[in-house]
């Protein structure tokens, strides 16, 4: 059970989205949401979100954000660090303008915040780790990274630089020379990405493997990962070998941008072979493993939001979930429309929110 006060304390919104205010007190273990369609549930999933990592998972244009009819929203935040401190984080936004303050500061990096107070997602889109295309593996992969690997952000952007500028001389049909001047940087940039990302791939299916013992039982589970380039050749080689083709088409085929990874379970590819709430299960399994890594690699301990925890599954599974989120000892927000079957009995510590039109109330129960 979460010891702990850390994570989201308190919780004032104004004017966000449908929310015309709420001042919530949250409990350090399970909140669950409830409420119709439409209520604002996932708004207020959202707004949490959105004082995390300053963007919302719902739309690019933050002015969305700002209920209709009105100038700027507003969300404030009292968040129980593990020493014990307990830190007030806001965020404003008018049109075109964001005002963010950590411990009564303006904040100068958004990285500041991210750090203090992690923020774990689950949405219907994060399925798109597994029937999505290799983008959004990638992506999921890069943004782990980020977190565990102080080195890997310097040789992703190391990276990302060479192959700029290799492709710029490749789409302007350069002399060969001034497209391969990129090559060694690029190797020696790629070679970093693909050890970490494979080391990385190797801890997170040994974690993954254990939380799908308890999601799904008597499953084995396995990560394939793809570097971006033939198996048998180094890159360099990929390179050279690639190069006519690269020049006619304008762009560099092989090396990590092109890096992806299938996951197995029992030998099956997930996202052709299992059902929709077998699916769901080993994407909880994919994050929970996830986010055990980053606590094992001693990243603080952040907040834990799944969005919609009834769909696709029933309530066997739904239950499994929710055991699974219990042992990460972290605070964890839900939402549900309908939650009289579910079974805490993993969440002795917890609280209901119901919302509609727009208002939250705590359920006393
Ligand atoms: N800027 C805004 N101002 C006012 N209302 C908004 C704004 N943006 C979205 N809404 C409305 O807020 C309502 C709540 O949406 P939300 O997605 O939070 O509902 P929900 O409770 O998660 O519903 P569901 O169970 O269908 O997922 C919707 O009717 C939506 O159209
Ligand atoms: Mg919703």
């Amino acid at each position: 059970m979460p010891t702990l006060a850390t994570g989201l304390q308190r919780l004032d919104i104004g004017q966000f989205r449908n929310i015309e205010t709420a001042r919530l007190a949250f409990s350090p273990g399970l909140n669950l949401i409830t409420g119709p369609n439409a209520a604002g549930k996932t708004s207020l999933l959202e707004a949490v979100y959105c004082l995390g990592r300053v963007h919302s998972f719902r739309t690019t244009d933050p002015n969305q954000l700002i209920r209709h009819g009105q100038a700027a929203f507003r969300v404030v935040g009292r968040v129980g660090l593990p020493d014990g401190r307990v830190i007030p984080v806001g965020i404003q936004r008018r049109p075109g303008n964001y005002e963010i303050h950590l411990e009564g500061r303006p904040l100068r990096r958004l990285s500041d915040l991210a750090g203090r107070f992690p923020i774990h997602l689950m949405t219907g889109d994060t399925a798109n780790i597994l029937s999505g295309g290799p983008r959004y593996r990638r992506q999921s992969l890069d943004w782990a990274l980020f977190h565990v690997e102080p080195g890997y952000r310097n040789a992703w952007q190391r990276y990302a630089r060479a192959l700029r500028q290799r492709n710029a001389a490749l789409r302007d049909h350069a002399p060969a020379v001034q497209v391969t001047v990129w090559d060694s940087e690029l190797v020696s940039a790629a070679t970093s990405l693909d050890r970490l990302r494979r080391d990385y791939l190797k801890d997170l299916s040994g974690h993954v493997a254990r939380e799908l013992t308890l999601l799904l039982p008597g499953k084995k589970f396995a990560i394939r990962y793809q570097s971006g380039w033939a198996k048998d050749l180094t890159l360099a080689e990929a390179l050279k070998k690639s190069l006519d083709k690269d020049r006619s088409r304008g762009y560099t085929q092989p090396g990590p941008h092109r890096a992806d990874y299938a996951v197995l379970v029992d030998d099956w590819p997930a996202r052709t072979h299992y059902s929709r709430g077998q699916q769901k299960s080993i994407i909880v399994g994919f994050l929970l493993g996830q986010v055990k890594l980053q606590h094992a690699l001693e990243v603080p301990k952040g907040i834990f939001l799944l969005d919609d925890l009834a769909s696709e599954l029933d309530v066997e599974y739904q239950a499994r979930v929710l055991s699974g989120l219990a042992e990460l000892e972290t605070q964890v927000f839900v939402t549900a429309i309908d939650t009289r079957s579910l079974d805490l009995g993993a969440w002795p510590v917890h609280k209901r929110f119901h919302v509609e039109h727009g208002t939250i109330r705590e359920v006393v129960q």
